[in-house]
């Protein structure tokens, strides 16, 4: 028997997050490559007084039902629609995330996928592999110019940003969509907010950054991708379900739009028999834009400090349903050790 409070770690995870939490706490890490089962998921969040969870492991009302001594679930991500916060806040559970982290490391990655589709990268590595690659030819593989482009961004939070300072680089014209204004950030990288129809219909690019929510689901369905460019190329690094998966098939497959690149699906990971997968013009990552080494590890120590702070019974550093504070702190005090 321990007095230490018990972990359950969804993965195996870079840097020393699973050694600090061991200090403080009795943990099980899960040690497969895979997501842990649902119904071990659910046998080991019986004990948990915390869960460090991943954008893979659904946190729902009846996971939550099975966890009574649960205090906190902090998610190695900046996303959180894998947990029913509601769920959490109605029962004192925290919900904690990783923000700030990825910022950087997800433009990068959002660009090198816009570069890459723009100048159909992947596809010239298929070619040359293929023994394809006969002569220099004037008409082979021929792409769209990055620089002096249009970029429309669609949600200018972190990563957007992050995204626009790249594009200035290359001299584009950047356009970008989001429900409140930013005048200083206009100002300082010279960027022209549009509404949304707007920037469809003028970008070269379109690189989407909004969260998941009932607002966003689908936010680019088939209405949406009839207004862009035919030699338009969209980008998603946000989530899957921003886009409407079919249209965008459709879409590509018709050349009513060039190209695109996606490192989050509608279903992940993708079924090996959706169509999207029989297409030249979109190239589909596994969701790996904030996976940096360095990334991956700080996201990890952040997940791990706000696991540890709240089962010291302190508010975590980032809280995502602070609502349900003042709650946790009356049934939980007590608990802490
Ligand atoms: C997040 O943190 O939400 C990202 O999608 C993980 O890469």
């Amino acid at each position: 028997m321990t007095d230490k409070p018990a972990v359950y770690v969804t993965r195996e995870l870079p840097g020393d997050a699973v050694e600090r939490l061991r200090r403080a706490a009795s943990v099980r890490v899960w040690p497969e490559e895979l997501p842990p089962p649902r119904d071990v998921l659910l046998r080991e969040a019986v004990a948990a007084d915390g869960l460090l969870a991943l954008l893979t492991d659904r946190i729902d009302a009846e996971l939550l039902d099975a966890a009574p001594r649960l205090r906190v679930v902090s998610n190695v991500a900046v996303g959180y629609d894998n947990i029913d916060v509601a769920e959490a806040t109605r029962r004192a559970v925290l919900v904690t995330n990783t923000p700030g982290i990825l910022t950087d490391t997800t433009a990068d990655f959002a660009f090198a996928l816009l570069m890459a589709a723009a100048r159909r990268v992947v596809e010239a590595d298929r070619y040359t592999r293929q023994g394809r690659w006969k002569t220099w030819g004037p008409q082979v593989l021929l792409g769209q110019d990055v620089h002096g482009a249009c970029l429309g961004i669609v949600g200018l939070g972190g990563v957007g940003l992050e995204v626009a300072k790249r594009a200035r680089g290359f001299g584009m014209r950047i356009l970008y969509q989001d429900h409140r204004r930013r005048p200083r950030e206009e100002r300082r990288y010279g960027l022209l907010h549009t509404e949304l129809d707007q920037l469809l219909r003028e970008a070269d690019f379109v690189s989407l950054h909004v969260p998941l929510t009932d607002d966003t689901r689908h936010l680019i369905g088939e209405r949406e991708l009839s207004l862009m460019k035919p030699t338009a190329v969209l980008v998603n690094t946000a989530r899957g379900p921003v886009v409407d998966q079919r249209a965008l098939y459709r879409f590509l497959k018709e050349r009513r739009i060039a190209a695109a690149a996606l490192d989050v699906t509608e279903v992940e990971p993708i079924p090996m028999d959706d169509p999207l997968l029989t297409l030249d013009n979109v190239i589909i990552a596994p969701h790996i834009a904030s996976a940096s080494v360095s990334t991956r590890s700080r996201m990890a120590s952040v997940a791990a400090d706000n696991l540890l702070a709240a089962l010291r019974g302190e508010e975590p550093p980032h809280c995502v349903n602070r609502q349900a504070l003042r709650r946790w702190r009356r049934r939980w005090a007590s608990a802490a050790p």
